[in-house]
């Protein structure tokens, strides 16, 4: 079989399939050739089920873009489609893909990619959570929303401006502070069961999905502490080697608004992608500080907070 027959061979089949009418599957260069026709009937189907196939594995992203080089374009949302079967399995894996091979421009925070330092934090089809735990809905039939971190300042693209969040954080001394010398000289020991206490506190990552969830942090950012910085309080008041629980509880209870503007509506446990319980840390940090108090200071304390909306 000479070469140059090969070669006719593959062009006349380019002919055939450049000339013919798919649809109808009418090939008139093959007519009195039955097999052949049969044979091109086939590749057209198989052709139909592979384009519809490569159409079911895409899946539509559609991703919040603003961009502060261009001020006086209005934020918008940027569709991105993206082949699943050469993704991995997570939001962050599709966000990853979508920068390197079509959009370098698209801006958004990663680092560990595996749920511990808490940068990917985002709004994935109305929930806060962190991309690289959240698994891609693989129904292409519909498109997955990202936003950023809700009723933040928006730096660019997916990345909110977490200035005042880390400040609350810090205001609140989130280390181990003592009053006496370790009694051997080198540790502040624990019990195991002094240890287990700090269970369901320690995992916090600052991700800031539990603040940016709460309403009460979205209509008083600067009073109120938030779910993330309270639970971290919390920590340390549990902390059996932490000396300054009073004077943390009594530094949150100054300004009735750092603890109490919490309302009890638990956004921040439903969202947190660690499943801590913020909600249940800050009902045990109200309660300690209430029974703490003489009853006619508690009453006060009750009109205060609960009266101002
Ligand atoms: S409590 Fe959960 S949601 Fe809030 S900052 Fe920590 S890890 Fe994130
Ligand atoms: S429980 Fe408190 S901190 Fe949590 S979302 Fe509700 S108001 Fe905010
Ligand atoms: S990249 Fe670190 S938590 Fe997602």
């Amino acid at each position: 079989m000479s070469r140059s027959w090969i070669r006719d061979g593959y062009k006349n089949v380019a002919d055939v399939f450049s000339k013919a009418d798919l649809k109808n599957r009418h090939f008139p260069t093959l007519k009195g050739h039955p097999a052949a026709q049969q044979h091109a009937e086939q590749v057209v189907e198989s052709h139909h089920a592979l384009q519809e196939n490569i159409k079911a594995l895409k899946k539509e992203f559609k991703i919040y873009r603003w961009n502060p080089d261009n001020p006086y374009q209005k934020p918008y949302l940027q569709s991105y489609f993206v082949d699943l079967s050469t993704c991995g399995p997570m939001v962050l894996d599709a966000l990853q893909k979508i920068k390197a091979e079509d959009d370098s421009s698209l801006s958004y925070r990663r680092s560990c990619r595996e749920g511990i330092c808490g940068s990917c934090a985002m709004n994935i089809d109305g929930t806060n959570t962190v991309a690289c735990l959240k698994p891609i809905d693989v129904d292409t039939s519909k498109a997955t929303f990202i936003t950023p971190l809700p009723h933040m300042y928006v730096i660019k693209d997916l990345v909110a401006d977490l200035t005042n969040f880390y400040q609350q954080y810090k205001s609140i001394e989130p280390w181990l502070k003592t009053k006496k010398p370790p009694p051997e000289g080198r540790e502040y020991k624990q019990t195991p069961a002094e240890r287990k206490r700090l269970d369901g506190l320690y995992e916090c990552i600052l991700c800031a999905c539990c603040s940016t969830s709460c309403p009460s942090y979205w209509w008083n950012p600067e009073k109120f502490l938030g779910p993330a910085a309270l639970l971290h309080t919390y920590r340390w008041i549990t902390d059996s080697r932490d000396d300054f629980t009073d004077e943390r509880l009594q530094a949150l209870t100054q300004d009735e608004t750092r603890l109490y503007r919490c309302r009890t509506i638990r956004n921040c446990t439903a969202t947190c992608p660690k499943s801590l319980n913020p909600a249940n840390a800050i009902n045990k940090m109200k309660t300690r500080h209430l029974i703490s108090q003489p009853v006619e200071k508690m009453e006060g304390q009750d009109q205060q907070a609960f009266g101002q909306a």
